[in-house]
């Protein structure tokens, strides 16, 4: 267990959160969305728009497995419908301590904007889409995860400092 993953919805912290520990700890940074756009070399609305979403999707299951092969020490921050497939959930788990960033519908609104970078969010209604989102994936981010932190009313430093407590055993291995 030598990688660290963070997961949970658009908005929950993950990238922020994640590029702290690392610098941190002095471990490299991985964020899986970076991986693929410099892999395909388009952004992701691109490639949603171009190929649809479950081009994106098989996308980050074969990142994912080569992440397998070749990521070590490091902290991880995935997409966040990357644990939604059953066949992701397993690889993240093999891949080390996956950590579930909770927030509240009203705290990811007040993070996230529909600014067409997230393709999963454009459209009407964009507190509708959070919540119907937020619900289906709830338990794929649950049946993920090795912890879960709650990063309501936290600032990163905070949701940081709980993470190093809590996977101490972890990162000083
Ligand atoms: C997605 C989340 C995005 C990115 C893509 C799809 C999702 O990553 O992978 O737009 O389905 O939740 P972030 O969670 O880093 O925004």
């Amino acid at each position: 267990m030598d990688n660290l993953i963070l997961i949970g919805f658009m908005g929950a912290g993950k990238t922020t959160v994640g590029k702290l520990l690392a610098r941190e700890k002095g471990l490299q940074f991985v964020d899986t969305d970076d991986r693929i756009v410099a892999e395909q070399k388009q952004s992701i609305p691109d490639i949603f728009s171009k190929y649809g979403e479950s081009f994106f999707r098989d996308l980050e299951t074969d990142l994912l497995r080569r992440m397998k092969e070749d990521t070590r020490h490091s902290v991880i921050s995935v997409g966040g419908g990357m644990p939604v497939r059953e066949e992701n959930r397993q690889l993240l788990r093999a891949l080390g301590c996956v950590i579930y960033l909770t927030a509240e519908k009203e705290t990811i609104l007040g993070r996230v904007k529909s600014d067409g970078s997230r393709p999963m969010l454009n459209g009407e209604d964009l507190e509708q889409r959070v919540e119907r989102l937020m619900r289906e994936r709830e338990s794929s981010y649950r049946k993920a995860a090795h912890l879960c932190v709650r990063t309501d009313g936290r600032n990163v430093h905070q949701v940081a400092q709980i993470i190093r407590q809590e996977t101490r055993r972890i990162l000083d291995a």
